[in-house]
């Protein structure tokens, strides 16, 4: 049974001075300024190739976590998210129809330099719904296509065509030059290769037309980027008909050096004016591919590259950055966002803060370690609820931003399923910490007015995605409509207020969906 209690929004209305309601610019009843339709595995995850098994067990032993958390994303949109098992490994990867599920060969330090996998290693994959289609991701940095096309012909056989979302060769290419391939590795170079290879790849296996993604670049897509969506379709690389969709990576924060490494606090991170001017950068790329007739996606990202950062991504401010970030680039027409789910390895930099093991930034760890204790959802995990709640089950909504410039650390979203006002989300990005003071707390809060968007005898629902504070670690203290998630399944009583006088409040570090 069901347990729901349905609270009666019992603000002290008559203490809220009128000065400290926010006037929100007129939102639309019908779709204004907003993005395509949006895709429902908007909220989709890459998993580090060598991880997989981790995360997903195999036949005889699923891994139970992963499946539970799975179907908490499949029931709100109604299909699985997609999967991209990749990252820096795959371009070390080698399929052997005779192996086991997977063989690792690790440098003395436990960095791993090459993964030979076998049939078994796809078992992992039916952990998640069958629904969810597969990015696959194959080895470009060997610069062998023999294993490319060996890693292609075993995923068409063991994943099937009705699940393989797109092929993608390799992982971050724009990082190649000196290590996989001479230093003077350009955009022409690899535009050349994608070339050379799609066409021999797609002749000897029969491919399907528009297949590929393209693209996977590391390098956020300043003037000094080796390599762009931008200059590679400049280049020619969509003259053949291979490419269905580009990708390219975002990571607004890193620990790879300890200069980053330095200003990866939670104050930036949490920032709307910084989540927003960040994906920004991306506006070209996305309208070079829009142009060009294909979807553009973030085909992996986090917050802070080389693992995530103790206290910073592993702390329920990465779930509102999480929610920022997403509903954000949704909102700039990226398709999909796949968010990464790893570990550290030791060939990512020399220099890194982080040693081997599951990353900070995980949106759940999926086993136990000696690290990160008992296997668990990570205090974001959240925000994959509160993101695939906004986006529904329609595959008929779209969002757009609603600016409040007077309150930059404000991020609202209106949502239109079927072209009409549903549904609005607001992220308050003030900070509140876990040991912030009565009147600190009381001094992040927003009041927003929306009754005018409650028609006339109804009730607009809400759900609170919060916390102790914007630093808490503990996921079973973490709420979504005053649930926790640490194992998988909603623990506690499900809250849903009821917004009577339209008047909605909202902490500092906490976000919320309205349902009007
Ligand atoms: C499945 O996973 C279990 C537990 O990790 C392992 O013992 C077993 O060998 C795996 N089976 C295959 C076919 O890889
Ligand atoms: C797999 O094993 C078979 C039978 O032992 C052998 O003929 C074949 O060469 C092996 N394939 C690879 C790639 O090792
Ligand atoms: C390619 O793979 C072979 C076999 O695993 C390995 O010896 C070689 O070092 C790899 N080369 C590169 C550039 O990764
Ligand atoms: C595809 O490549 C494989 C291995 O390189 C080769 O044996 C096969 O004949 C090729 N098939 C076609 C149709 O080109
Ligand atoms: C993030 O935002 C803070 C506060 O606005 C600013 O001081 C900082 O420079 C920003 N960081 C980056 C990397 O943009
Ligand atoms: C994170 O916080 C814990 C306890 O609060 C502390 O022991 C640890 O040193 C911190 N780690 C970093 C990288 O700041
Ligand atoms: C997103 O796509 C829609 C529909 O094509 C378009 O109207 C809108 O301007 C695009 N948004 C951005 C930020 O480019
Ligand atoms: C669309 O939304 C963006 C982001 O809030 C804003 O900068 C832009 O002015 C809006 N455009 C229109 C036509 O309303
Ligand atoms: C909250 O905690 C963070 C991280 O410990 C700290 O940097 C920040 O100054 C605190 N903010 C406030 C408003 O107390
Ligand atoms: C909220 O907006 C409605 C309609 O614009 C208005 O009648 C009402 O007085 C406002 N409530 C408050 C508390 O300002
Ligand atoms: C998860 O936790 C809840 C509440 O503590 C418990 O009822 C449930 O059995 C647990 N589920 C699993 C799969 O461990």
């Amino acid at each position: 049974m069901k347990r729901l209690a349905v609270f009666i929004c019992s603000l002290p209305v008559v203490l809220i001075r009128a000065a400290q309601i926010i006037d929100l610019p007129t939102i639309s009843p019908s779709p204004k300024n907003a993005s395509r339709i949006l895709d429902r595995s908007l909220a989709s995850l890459s998993i580090e190739f060598s991880y997989l098994p981790s995360f997903g067990g195999n036949l005889s032993s699923p891994n139970l976590l992963t499946k539970a958390l799975m179907e908490q994303l499949l029931k709100r949109t109604g299909v699985g998210p997609d999967i991209r098992p990749g990252g820096i490994t795959a371009d070390s990867t080698q399929f052997n129809p005779n192996a086991s599920a997977l063989e690792f060969d690790e440098s003395p330090s436990g960095g791993i330099w090459r993964t030979t996998y076998g049939p078994a290693y796809y078992e992992s994959l039916s952990v998640f719904p069958i629904s969810s289609k597969i990015v696959v991701d194959v080895n470009l940095g060997n610069n062998t296509v023999q294993f490319a096309r060996d890693e292609i012909q075993a995923a068409v056989r063991y994943i099937g065509w009705d699940r393989i979302r797109a092929l993608e060769l390799g992982n971050e290419p724009d990082h190649f030059a000196g290590g996989s391939r001479p230093s003077t590795w350009a955009s022409s170079d690899y535009t050349a290769q994608f070339l050379g290879w799609t066409s021999v790849l797609s002749r000897n296996l029969s491919l399907p037309h528009d297949i590929f993604q393209a693209g996977s670049f590391a390098e956020d897509p300043t003037s000094t980027a080796p390599m762009t969506t931008v200059s590679i379709i400049e280049e020619g690389v969509d003259s053949t008909g291979a490419i269905k969709i580009f990708s390219q990576h975002t990571y607004q924060y890193s620990t790879c050096d300890p200069a980053r490494d330095a200003i990866a606090t939670l104050p930036n991170l949490i920032n709307h004016q910084n989540i927003t001017a960040y994906l920004d950068l991306w506006k070209p790329q996305i309208a070079a591919a829009h142009a060009v007739g294909k979807e553009f996606v973030v085909g992996e990202y986090s917050s802070v590259s080389c693992s995530g950062k103790q206290n910073v991504t592993d702390t329920f401010g990465q779930a509102l950055w999480l929610a920022d970030t997403v509903l954000y680039g949704a909102f700039l027409n990226i398709s999909r966002m796949y968010l990464h789910q790893g570990a550290t390895l030791v060939l990512q930099s020399n220099q890194q803060a982080n040693s081997p093991g599951f990353s900070w930034y995980d949106l759940w760890y999926p086993v136990e370690t000696d690290r990160y204790g008992a296997a668990r959802a990570s205090p974001s995990f959240v925000a994959y609820l509160l993101i695939t709640e906004a986006v529904g089950s329609s595959g008929k909504s779209q969002i757009s931003l609603i600016p409040t410039p007077s309150h930059p650390q404000l991020a609202v979203y209106a949502i239109w399923d079927q072209s009409s006002l549903s549904r609005i989300a607001v992220l308050n990005l003030a900070i509140r910490n876990v040991t912030a003071s009565d009147e600190e707390k009381e001094a992040a809060v927003v009041y927003i007015n929306l009754s005018d968007y409650i028609e006339e005898g109804s009730t607009a629902k809400v759900k609170r995605m919060s916390a102790p504070g914007l630093d808490s670690k503990d996921s079973s203290a973490v709420t979504w409509a005053g649930q926790s998630y640490e194992n998988g399944t909603a623990s506690g009583v499900e809250v849903v207020e009821t917004l009577e006088d339209g008047i909605l409040s909202v902490q500092g570090s906490e976000g919320v969906l309205v349902f009007l």
